[in-house]
């Protein structure tokens, strides 16, 4: 095992913070534990050489934070939220939307249960034969995660809080194991690689921004910056989802309380 001297530490956490926005200031063993095989597969025999190969080579970079972040998500995660897109969100919004188009994003999407279970709820929703567009914008910085959501391929345990049927109606058991899912859900999700630290791309603002257990591994600073960047990029009235663990500090947006975890653009 390589081990990390304390200022190679506060050099790679620093580094990871500057450029990502995540704090891995308590998390030296995991750090080192999960970088191990890295510098083993390259034949790398320090942590300063292996800096220089980061600064040189962007690949690299794309596989340090493919190793780093905390991916852990299922299907119907707290479900409170795609119960208040069902009752709220949604018959609030189509009401008087002439254009029939939602715009919605999942930013920090992992791989993809958080997009896919938001599609199934409005599918249920609309109904099959609707002629709205409701397509999902998903977004991470992990490459890996973004090729898996893609794949579409889960296991049972990620199905597990489904509501009946829906495992039957939108995936097909795979011979060898799991479970694929429908591309009739496939595509509607626009996957797409980005770092929440940077200038969002984006031309038109969103109706529902999905950020949920993203910012837990963020510091206040770069957390505020974020929810000011998502509350510029809301339409008014549009709605912020976080995880319910999470709170956003409500002096630095003026966001609408609407209940633990949904905040709304006034
Ligand atoms: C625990 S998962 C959350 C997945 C899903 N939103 C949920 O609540 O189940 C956190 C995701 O945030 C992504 N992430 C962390 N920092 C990010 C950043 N700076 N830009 C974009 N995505 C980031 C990670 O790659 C990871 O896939």
């Amino acid at each position: 095992m390589i081990h990390l001297t304390d200022q190679e530490f506060q050099e790679l956490v620093t580094f990871i913070r500057q450029k990502f926005g995540i704090n891995l200031g308590k998390k030296r063993l995991l750090i080192e534990a999960r970088l191990f095989s890295v510098l083993a597969e390259k034949n790398i025999s320090s942590f300063t050489e292996y800096f220089n190969l980061l600064r040189s080579n962007p690949e690299e970079l794309n596989t340090m934070i493919n190793r780093l972040t905390t991916n852990h998500t299922f299907f119907m995660r707290e479900p409170r939220h795609f119960e208040f897109l069902k009752d709220v969100i949604l018959p609030e919004i189509t009401e008087n939307r002439p254009d029939k188009c939602l715009r919605i994003w999942s930013a920090g999407c992992s791989t993809g249960e958080e997009a896919y279970t938001a599609v199934m709820v409005m599918k249920d929703w609309f109904g099959l034969c609707s002629d709205w567009d409701y397509r999902i914008l998903a977004t991470d910085i992990s490459t890996r995660v973004l090729e898996a959501a893609q794949m579409g391929i889960y296991s049972a345990e990620s199905l597990q809080n489904l509501p009946t049927g829906w495992e039957r109606k939108y995936f097909r058991k795979k011979e060898d194991q799991g479970y694929e899912l429908s591309d009739e859900i496939k595509k509607e999700v626009i996957f797409r690689s980005l770092n929440l630290m940077e200038r969002f791309p984006f031309h038109r603002p969103f109706d529902l921004i999905f950020c949920r257990n993203v910012m837990i591994y963020f510091d206040q600073d770069t957390k505020n910056k974020l929810v000011q960047k998502f509350y510029h990029s809301l339409k008014s009235g549009g709605y912020l989802l976080i995880g319910h663990s999470e709170t956003i500090q409500r002096e630095i947006v003026p966001f609408r309380y609407i209940e633990p975890s949904i905040y709304q653009k006034g």
